[in-house]
């Protein structure tokens, strides 16, 4: 084996989160401005995982149960055939908030599933490190849809219906987002067994709001493809509230939507699990440092600006 480094990105989710996990379609884009990193040192003895910023270090044979880390690493060791690896040590470190950051679990584990192939001399395609990834992401979900493992193992935008291969959507202009974190971490298990509970007390009530929601990321996606992504300010806005319908805004989540809005922001919902963690909205250039100001003045813990690039096939 040899020393070996890998990142891999955050993620927001556009249009579609919980509609996902029964079958609509949604659309996420990865964040590059924040990553998960992992680094794979030949060691003296042992299988050693240290987590920088949870200042936790400790062996991959003993870890907590479901710690999604050593998951990831011996869904890794296994898929290299590797039932004696040489001693190592495996460092991680995340500049993505944990459980109210865009998909850090699916990013770190991103990370380490490439540092550990390469530091075996492989190369994994997207596919296979998705699909290595999804499994520790039920270890953190439960009901996972795919999405975040998707995403992040392709490092493009994605349009994704659970059980389907994804498909890189094209963007056909380039449209920039604030992502405000609220500061209330929000395990995403929780909110979608709350959502889980709520379908199967009134299944009639939430197929319909997840269907509506689907509507929305196709509607979306063709506006992005068609380079009018002004537009989307309004089905983020209306996806935002059925999001709340479905139970899984907040009272942080309200206040930063109705601040971004009164600013100027052209939308805003909730993105990813909701309950607290993330937001985003969409801004020009003229109205971002107004937004981005309004989103601090009402309570965001961090904003982080994100530009959705033209992709080079669109338009
Ligand atoms: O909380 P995040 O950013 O990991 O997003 C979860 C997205 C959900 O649709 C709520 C769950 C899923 O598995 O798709």
């Amino acid at each position: 084996m040899i020393a070996a480094s890998a990142s891999a990105p955050g993620k927001i989710i556009l249009f579609g989160e919980h509609a996902v996990v029964y079958g609509q379609p949604a659309l996420a884009a990865p964040v590059a401005c924040v990553q998960a990193t992992a680094r794979v040192e030949p060691a003296r003895e042992g299988h050693w995982i240290e987590a920088r910023d949870i200042g936790r270090r400790y062996r991959l044979e003993a870890p907590r149960p479901n710690d999604p880390l050593a998951a990831a690493a011996r869904l890794a060791l296994q898929r290299l055939g590797l039932a004696e690896a040489p001693a190592f040590t495996l460092t991680v470190a995340s500049s993505i908030p944990l459980a109210s950051g865009p998909g850090s679990g699916a990013a770190v584990s991103t990370a380490i599933v490439r540092a550990l192939a390469a530091a075996f001399g492989q190369q994994w395609r997207p596919a296979e490190v998705s699909a290595l990834v999804f499994e520790t992401e039920r270890l953190l979900h439960g009901t996972p849809s795919g999405i975040d493992n998707t995403v992040i193992a392709y490092a493009q935008p994605v349009w994704f219906i659970k059980g389907q291969a994804p498909e890189p959507f094209a963007v056909g202009a380039p449209f920039q987002l604030l992502i405000a974190d609220t500061g209330r971490p929000s395990p995403t298990r929780v909110t979608v067994g709350e959502v889980r509970a709520g379908w199967q007390r009134e299944p009639e009530r939430y197929e319909v709001l997840f269907q509506a929601i689907g509507a929305l990321a196709r509607h979306a996606r063709g506006l992005i493809q068609a380079g009018q992504p002004a537009a989307l300010g309004a089905l983020m806005t209306r996806n935002h509230a059925l999001l709340g319908e479905l139970g899984v805004s907040s009272p942080e989540l309200e206040t930063l939507v109705a601040a971004a809005q009164t600013a100027g922001a052209l939308g805003a919902k909730l993105s990813g699990g909701g309950r607290g963690g993330n937001l985003i909205a969409l801004v020009t250039a003229e109205t971002a440092a107004g937004v981005e100001a309004a989103l601090c003045q009402a309570g965001a813990a961090r904003v982080i600006t994100t530009t959705i690039e033209k992709t080079p096939a669109a338009g």
